[in-house]
């Protein structure tokens, strides 16, 4: 059986995270996003409002699954027990980043594979970072993220 790990921030999930999401929902036997505690990172949302949103979005998968993580991802894989980790890749300026962190989990965890997805044409310029940009200036959001994300996003700026 194969199973796979999507970690990740989502702080928050956008839609180019859902595409990655429903891809390998259908590659692999079993998908669990791992979402990033990281008490050290100041988020937007708390971890577990960031799992809530995610599994709202994705309970339609009956082979995807959310859980948090703290620490390093390869003890979290060792845990749950997967072998792959999915990253998406965006542009070229994503690869050094990730090149290095696939490289340095692999030679810390040599059963470990990290697969690198193209990111779908239409969402090749979106990240977290951008539409928490946007929507702390006002900006609509509503392409970048689902109907039911807009308002939660758009509240943390009110506040
Ligand atoms: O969505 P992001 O912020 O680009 O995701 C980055 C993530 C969560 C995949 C990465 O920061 C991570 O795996 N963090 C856990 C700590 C770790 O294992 N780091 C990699 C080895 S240095």
């Amino acid at each position: 059986m194969s199973r796979a790990i999507y970690p990740g921030s989502f702080d928050p999930v956008t839609f180019g995270h859902l595409d990655i999401i429903e891809r390998s929902s259908k590659m692999f036997d079993e998908v669990i996003i791992g979402v990033l505690c990281n008490s050290a990172k100041q988020s937007l949302f708390t971890v577990e409002e960031r799992v809530d949103m995610i599994r709202k979005m994705t309970d339609k998968y009956d082979n995807v699954k959310v859980m948090s993580f703290e620490g390093l991802l390869i003890d979290f894989a060792k845990e749950v027990d997967a072998t792959i980790i999915i990253r998406g890749l965006r542009a070229v300026t994503d690869f050094d980043y990730e090149i290095q962190i696939a490289q340095t989990n692999k030679v810390e965890y040599d059963k470990l594979e990290t697969i690198f997805m193209a990111t779908s044409l239409q969402y090749s310029y979106l990240s977290s970072t951008i539409v928490r940009e946007f929507a702390s200036y006002g900006g609509d959001i509503s392409r970048f993220v689902p109907e039911e994300i807009v308002p939660l996003v758009e509240d943390k700026f009110k506040k």
